[in-house]
């Protein structure tokens, strides 16, 4: 006798009654970037933007009746220094966007980046000295960075930088300033990766010298994005995070088995900008591509997906 897989797909209502995976709108959340100045257009990332808190609320409402439940943060500031001040100022630019968004939209959740690369000179992750990344001085002005979006209204602070000990030294300030209910979402496992291209010049936060590979993960290892979830996890992270998002999926199915804390995918900006270009071209059906490569991404193990196509999507999920 032929066995006949076929039989549980031979109507849409089958096929629809034994789906194993979905993607729901609070899956989703929305990176922007918030600039200090007027708003622009990012070339390399069609229709994303560099939101001025003048555009912010116009923007906000549009994530908000697309039913997009959660947005993160990325600022940039008029002004950059070695240290990256701006970052933990507390009247900075990511800290009055929080502010503004908390206003108009208290229940939408405010996800902030805690990284000095969008906020320092040289355009990398931590202090520099002697032209090394110097870990341990790092960590204090991270936590700064995350105390002060914690005291502007942000949910969730999501560290990007990839220092060690940055998820300990960020959840004791926070607790030190009582905001024990302020969820750390970490960048556990971010490789160093060229699929971030289009964020650089989004955030203009491209490294003045050298590249971020000292810091950043080696993407031909695997083993040690156990190392770098498992701390993160002992040192109170509540939410973790596989980057980039569909070239590692079976990095976020190995991370996802092994651990039971949330995982979130980030479907970086050159994966977003891949699929625009190849839409814009008329070389793939843009909706359908998204819907799959976000379903792969949850199929893998994410509850979370961190994409540019965040709005897009949610409209998409409700014509289906
Ligand atoms: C900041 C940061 C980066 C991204 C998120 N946070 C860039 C980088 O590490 O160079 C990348 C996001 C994307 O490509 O969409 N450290």
């Amino acid at each position: 006798m032929i066995r006949r897989p076929r039989r549980l797909r031979v109507t849409k209502q089958i096929r629809d009654l034994v789906h194993e995976t979905s993607i729901d709108k609070t899956d989703l959340i929305y990176p922007m970037f918030i600039i200090d100045g007027e708003t622009e257009d990012i070339p390399s990332m069609p229709n994303i933007k560099r939101y001025s808190l003048t555009d912010l609320p116009s923007a906000l409402d549009e994530v908000v009746s697309a039913g997009v439940g959660a947005v993160l943060y990325f600022g940039i500031p008029k002004t950059k220094d070695e240290f990256g001040s701006e970052a933990y100022n507390e009247f900075g630019i990511v800290q009055r966007a929080i502010r503004l968004t908390k206003e108009l939209y208290p229940d939408l959740i405010v996800i902030a980046d805690i990284c000095l690369c969008e906020y320092t000179s040289h355009g990398h992750c931590g202090v520099i000295e002697h032209d090394c990344i110097v870990n341990d001085k790092t960590l204090p002005l991270l936590a700064k960075a995350s105390v002060a979006c914690a005291k502007a209204g942000a949910d969730i602070v999501a560290p990007s930088d990839m220092m060690d000990g940055r998820v300990g030294a960020i959840r004791q300030a926070l607790d030190e300033n009582r905001f024990e209910d302020v969820l750390i979402m970490a960048y556990s496992v971010k490789y160093s990766s060229s699929f971030y291209g289009p964020f650089r010049d989004a955030a203009d936060s491209a490294p003045s010298f050298g590249d971020r590979k000292s810091y950043q993960m080696d993407f031909r290892n695997k083993k040690e994005a156990i190392i770098e979830t498992q701390l993160d996890i002992d040192e109170g992270a509540d939410i973790i995070m596989v980057k980039p998002g569909m070239p590692y999926l079976d990095i976020a199915k190995t991370v996802s088995d092994t651990f039971s804390v949330p995982l979130a995918i980030y479907h970086v900006s050159g994966e977003y900008s891949m699929i625009k270009a190849a839409a814009q071209n008329g070389w793939i059906d843009e909706k359908s591509i998204v819907l799959e490569s976000l379903t792969a991404m949850k199929r893998a193990g994410a509850k979370m997906l961190i994409t540019y196509y965040a709005v897009e999507a949610a409209k998409w999920l409700e014509e289906n």
